[in-house]
């Protein structure tokens, strides 16, 4: 399969480049440097010239609170650029993956999220994001949205890794404990966006790791991960945090994975297992 990867110096990009790498796939990486998924231009001309069989977009602006006060850049780089891949994809036939997230949902459902439930998302982000699926979605079997969560990994800047650093500085944690989500790792994304770009599954899957909890919660996992004293962390509601968040965001983030299910693909790895793994690897770069 030969692949392209946008967004490639992102945490999620940099992690799928490299498995699919190792899997043998011919994958070309192209970071911001290489393709500006708003330059309409560049990306007809770079898709038309590599002719993938797939482009998994990983490009997105993700500065969830910078998004409220910037609507024009978060809809350029999150929907425009959409329609502009997809246009590109549907000119060769490739098939276009686009990364989404739970922030097209509203988070009042009291249930996880199907992937056949109505989006209203309450933030900039999540309206741009939503944009985005809609151009994907509009070439019908041409295209894969992938809806995934609270996305942590080796390669960028996340919550495991931001938590480490206020261990190492000593900062006293306080996290909300009512927002609830499923942490989803890099490694273990990767491939299943491979597989979507090889299979050409179309419509919209769910994929996270397995189990939902609080930000709370997940906090205290890392700092045990990490062999330390998980009660150093204290639980707050959203209401308390100082100063607010400028983008409000799903108190119920969490995602139902049916379509996977459906499909007979394995469940991701419970998040223990996978912090496991990672906080090792993060001690030690
Ligand atoms: N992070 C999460 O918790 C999370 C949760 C659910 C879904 N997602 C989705 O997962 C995907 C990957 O996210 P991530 O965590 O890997 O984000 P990330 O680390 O912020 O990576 C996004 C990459 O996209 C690049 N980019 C932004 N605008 C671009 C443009 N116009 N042209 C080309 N590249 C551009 C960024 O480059 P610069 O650094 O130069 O801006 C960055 O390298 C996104 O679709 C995101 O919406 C993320």
């Amino acid at each position: 399969m030969k692949l392209l990867v946008t967004g490639a110096g992102g945490q999620l990009g940099r992690e799928l480049v490299l498995y699919a790498e190792a899997q043998g796939s011919d994958v070309v990486g192209a970071d911001r440097s290489r393709l500006d998924v708003t330059d309409a231009d560049a990306v007809a001309d770079v898709v038309s010239s590599l002719r993938p069989d797939a482009v998994v977009n990983c490009a997105a602006w993700t500065a969830v609170d910078a998004c409220e006060s910037d609507p024009d850049r978060a809809y350029r780089d999150n929907g425009t650029a959409v329609v502009q891949l997809a246009a590109a994809c549907d000119d060769i036939g490739a098939h276009l993956v686009q990364v989404s997230t739970e922030y097209v949902f509203d988070g009042t459902s009291s249930r996880p999220y199907r992937e056949s439930d109505t989006t209203d998302p309450l933030s900039v982000y999540g309206a741009s994001k939503r944009a985005g699926e809609h151009a994907a979605l509009a070439l019908g079997d041409g295209a894969t949205v992938v809806r995934t969560s609270w996305l942590c990994g080796e390669h960028g800047s996340n919550m495991v890794r931001t938590v480490l650093g206020l261990v190492d500085r000593g900062v006293p944690m306080r996290f909300v404990d009512d927002q609830h989500g499923c942490p989803t790792f890099t490694a273990d994304l990767a491939p299943v966006l491979h597989r979507v770009a090889a299979e050409r599954t179309g419509g919209i899957i769910h994929t996270t790791n397995t189990g939902a909890r609080s930000w709370y919660q997940f906090v205290r996992e890392i700092v045990a991960a990490d062999g330390g004293d998980p009660d150093t962390v204290s639980p707050i509601s959203t209401a308390e945090l100082e100063p607010p968040r400028p983008a409000q965001r799903p108190a119920n983030g969490v995602l139902d994975g049916a379509r996977m299910h459906e499909l007979g693909w394995p469940p991701l790895r419970d998040v223990p297992d996978a912090l496991a793994d990672l906080v090792p690897r993060l001690r030690q770069r």
